[in-house]
């Protein structure tokens, strides 16, 4: 008996070796036919016979370890980092792991860089974390003034505040374009990226959600430009004509400023006069232009933001904002 084990496991080892799937050999029939061989042994030998067997699958199981291990390292080995690939590609399929997907945030924030770099404008990530300046005092908001109020902004106990909007971009993004101004050119440029507010969290408000605000300045920019860009911005994304309205609002870094507004297309369950508010904008205040070293007798600019869920729930009919910060991953699959 004692020479047949060894011999089985010698065996099973080299198939062990050999396998790309080394765990099957543990349901190799040879095993069954041991256990079924030790009711027919005399009552004295099947305890023997019993730890026999066993030891045999523990050598088993550590050889199908190694050779796990082995196979693993193998397929990782097997992955050229350095290989070409481009954005479309199928993915290399060497890892039996399962294959994620982008959020389906970052895909539509992709998307909507990716119409107004087309349209001429720089894109810029936002920063997480600010200062008060840059929140308010550089966009015309007077000192403890109510509008500061509106934004509901968290603050660290150091005194700076994870931005509540992007328009803390502004003041960066006009002071190291004015050389460009003067040479003759113009500032365009969008910033995106997270922000914060200290809300309670509902169906339709979070307390981190994303924004993209774009900035326009020129010797000649105009509120018409300014509509027409923001047009084409909607059109593209939707892939539709859109009717557009503005209505006034309250902006302290803009005057004048407005709600810009679309109608609801039919073909995503719209009904006709069902308006949606969809960003702020308006020309940018003299006092914002020249606190960033521009003169405002000279140039103007126009300035919009707004968030990127509301877009993407709007194009997919997604009721709940929440599910966006979920981790649902029945949620994000729909978006794969
Ligand atoms: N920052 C504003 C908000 O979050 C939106 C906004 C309004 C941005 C007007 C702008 C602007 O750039 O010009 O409510």
């Amino acid at each position: 008996m004692q020479t047949d084990l060894h011999e089985l496991q010698q065996v099973l080892l080299g198939r062990i070796g050999e396998s790309v799937t080394p765990r099957d050999v543990l349901r190799a029939p040879e095993f069954k036919e041991l256990y079924a061989k030790i009711p027919s042994l005399p009552p004295e030998e099947r305890g023997a016979m019993g730890r026999e067997i066993n030891q045999l699958k523990q050598a088993v199981e550590a050889a199908i370890d190694r050779r796990e291990a082995e196979l693993e390292e193998h397929d990782i080995q097997q992955i050229d980092v350095t290989a070409p690939w481009e954005p479309g590609d199928a993915m290399p399929q060497l890892l039996s792991t399962e294959q994620g997907t982008q959020h389906p945030l970052t895909k539509e924030l992709d998307r909507v860089i990716d119409i107004f770099t087309r349209m001429g404008f720089q894109a810029i990530e936002s920063r997480q974390i600010d200062d008060d300046f840059h929140m308010f005092g550089a966009l015309n908001f007077p000192e403890n003034h109510p509008a500061r109020d509106g934004y509901d902004t968290f603050r660290t106990e150091e005194g700076f505040i994870p931005p509540a909007h992007t328009s803390t971009m502004q003041y960066r993004i006009l002071s190291e374009g004015k050389e460009k101004l003067e040479a003759g050119g113009q500032i365009a440029a969008v910033s995106y990226g997270r922000v914060f507010r200290n809300e309670d969290v509902d169906a339709t408000h979070e307390h981190t959600f994303y924004q993209c605000e774009g900035v326009f300045v020129s010797e000649t920019a105009s509120l018409s430009q300014m509509l027409g860009t923001l047009r084409s911005f909607f059109e593209a994304y939707y892939g539709q004509k859109l009717a557009v309205k503005t209505q006034p609002g309250y902006f302290p870094f803009t005057e004048p400023s407005l709600e810009f507004m679309i109608e609801k297309p039919a073909a995503i369950g719209g009904k006709p006069g069902e308006w949606l508010e969809m960003l702020g904008c308006g020309m940018i205040h003299p006092n914002v232009l020249k606190t960033a070293g521009i003169d405002p007798e000279v140039y103007r600019g126009f300035a919009w933001g707004g968030g990127i869920e509301r877009l993407v729930m709007l194009k997919y009919g997604i009721e709940d904002l929440r599910h966006f910060e979920s981790g649902k991953l029945q949620f994000l699959r729909n978006f794969s």
